[in-house]
């Protein structure tokens, strides 16, 4: 039996700015089970590509990247995330919008997908998982414990994107951010791989309007519900 079968895993799927990055971290955090930001593996697949001066279209390059690039998820001393990409320090360059699009034209090519999977799946480990993506309850871990899809208007999600950019002090268009958002999840929800739809046994969280803190909430109710912690 492999650890996605012992260990418990809860997947939060879900659009561009439906807040699971940040409501997958927060219930992680309050539970105390470890967190797999599967988004941030593909923007570094992106980066590295970049950075080896791979041709835009060479998918056999960037998947052997997959494999080999040697990352590190953590914090620094005041608890803020920090990414390393062999030993230097990313993490700018992995939450930059270039990056986000490379990443997303990155995860529509199958072999990427591919060298990413059990690279994915090692982060189930005891006492459990939150794992955070678009596919985690669909293709990584289809056996998860709970299954959330969580989702939010279009509008919303550029409003928030806007409003947490000007909050790290980039200057954005909100008419721009509008498009690429939806540029992006027509990309996502269309690839023949894998594509950004909830799992069958998902239950589907419609954050519009609502708090991130009540979304916490009702994830965290719904783990309860589940018995998988108190
Ligand atoms: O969540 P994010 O913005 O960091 O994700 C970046 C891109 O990676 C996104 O456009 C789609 C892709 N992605 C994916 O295809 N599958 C995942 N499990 C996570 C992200």
């Amino acid at each position: 039996m492999d650890a996605t079968q012992t260990v418990p895993v809860v997947t939060i799927d879900g659009p561009s700015g439906s807040g699971k990055g940040t409501v997958s971290r927060e219930v992680a955090r309050r539970v105390g089970w470890h967190l797999l930001d599967s988004g941030a593996l593909y923007r570094l697949v992106a980066l590295s590509g970049r950075l080896h001066g791979l041709a835009p279209d060479d998918t056999a390059g960037h998947a052997a990247l997959a494999r080999a690039m040697d990352v590190e998820f953590g914090t620094d001393a005041g608890g803020a995330e920090r990414i390393r990409l062999g030993g230097a320090d990313v993490t700018a360059d992995v939450r930059s919008e270039a990056t986000g699009q490379g990443a997303s034209r990155v995860a529509a090519w199958a072999p990427v997908r591919e060298a990413l999977v059990e690279r994915q799946r090692a982060f189930a480990r005891p006492p459990g998982l939150v794992a955070d993506g678009r596919d985690m309850g669909t293709v990584i871990f289809p056996a998860a414990r709970l299954k959330i899809y969580l989702t939010a208007t279009a509008e919303e999600r550029a409003l928030r994107r806007h409003k947490q950019l000007k909050e790290k002090g980039s200057g954005a268009n909100l008419a721009a951010l509008s498009r690429e958002i939806a540029e992006r999840d027509q990309r996502d929800s269309t690839r023949a791989v894998a594509p950004l739809k909830p799992a069958h046994d998902a239950r589907i969280v419609d954050s519009t309007g609502m708090s991130i803190a009540q979304v916490v909430e009702a994830v965290l109710a719904a783990g309860r519900a589940q018995g998988l912690w108190s």
